[in-house]
């Protein structure tokens, strides 16, 4: 295990994606954008910026093509979307990403509910949609739902995570985001299963997605950074959750992860007053107050 902390981490935005697709309240198209633009504003170096699944899956984010098409400029930040097949890559083609995201799970139970496959047919989906991405000119991050506690199968063996990892790789994915999507992990589940996979992977492809459904997803991001982890998800005001795991709330809150790096002394560049800014905005269309505690302080301070 190094002795230090990473002097830098690379942040990746999913409020717009996972957060938003789990909200009931209509966004309207242009907020969206407003929301996009703020966050790249804010310095966050990836943001996830919508997906293109099936629009009845996740009507949330049905308007994918005219949230890119509208979107501008913007700036450093690099946007991505996540892409469940060759049809959704099409679409994604088509609205000028250049970054995209694959997604499977560890757990075939959760492949079933969520893109009605086994990890194994999903596997079999992908090679062909990276391998177009790629001669696109684009470059994909896979995602690892389920890996280490499933709503459904229950716990994860830490050997499969590390062969559907190795397989996304091996297929053209230069990222792959082990993702705890019931937010259930505690850092001894980090240190094992994200130990076993840094067995055979290379630790600058590895993100962490977190959420914090049980309160554990800084001490994860804690663990993570004891193993040289630098790369970590996170949502702006802890939006989030997942329409295919009951239970399974907020993300990680992009303030919250910002702050404790901070104050870690490790170093995003990102700025936890306009990401503040960027969740506010989004509140107030969806008439809620957010679930970080970064937010909730600053929010107060505004009396
Ligand atoms: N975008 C738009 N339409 C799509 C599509 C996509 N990405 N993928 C498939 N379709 C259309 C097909 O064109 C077909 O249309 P038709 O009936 O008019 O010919 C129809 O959907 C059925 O296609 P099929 O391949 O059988 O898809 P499916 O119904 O088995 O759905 C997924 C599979 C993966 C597309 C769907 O389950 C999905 O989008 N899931 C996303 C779940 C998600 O986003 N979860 C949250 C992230 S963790
Ligand atoms: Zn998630």
């Amino acid at each position: 295990m190094p002795s230090e902390l990473p002097a830098r981490v690379h942040l990746v935005e999913v409020g717009p994606r996972d957060g938003l697709q789990n909200e009931s309240e209509h966004i309207p198209t242009d907020r969206k954008i407003a929301f996009i633009q703020m966050l790249c504003a804010a310095g966050l170096p990836t943001v996830e910026a919508t997906s293109f699944v099936h629009p009845k899956a996740i009507p949330q984010l049905a308007d994918s093509g005219d949230v890119m098409a509208n979107l501008g400029d913007t700036g450093a930040a690099e946007i991505m979307a996540l892409v469940p097949n060759a049809k959704g890559l099409e679409r994604a083609i088509a609205a000028g990403l250049k970054r995209i995201a694959v997604f499977t799970a560890a757990s075939d139970a959760f492949t079933r509910k969520n893109i009605n496959m086994s990890v194994a047919e999903s596997l079999d989906t992908f090679a062909p949609v990276v391998q177009q991405a790629i001669a696109a000119g684009m470059s994909v991050r896979g995602y690892v739902s389920t890996a280490f506690v499933c709503p459904y199968a229950g716990e994860i063996d830490k050997r499969v995570v590390r062969d559907v990892c190795v397989k996304l790789l091996q297929m053209g994915c230069d990222e792959i985001a082990v993702s705890d999507t019931i937010g259930a992990a505690a850092p001894r589940d980090i240190h094992a299963t994200v130990g076993h996979i840094l067995e055979s992977i290379d630790v600058g492809k590895v993100a962490l997605h977190l959420h914090d459904t049980f309160g554990t997803a800084l001490t994860n991001v804690y663990a993570g950074l004891e193993l040289g982890v630098a790369r970590f998800d996170a949502s702006a005001g802890g939006l989030g959750g997942c329409p295919y795991a009951k239970g399974a709330s907020g993300n990680l809150a992009t303030e919250d992860l910002v702050y404790f790096l901070d104050r870690m002394g490790v170093e995003t560049g990102v700025s936890l007053e306009r990401v503040f800014e960027a969740s506010s905005y989004i509140a107030e269309t969806l008439s809620r107050p957010l679930p970080s505690r970064q937010w909730q302080r600053l929010r107060a301070a505004c009396g």
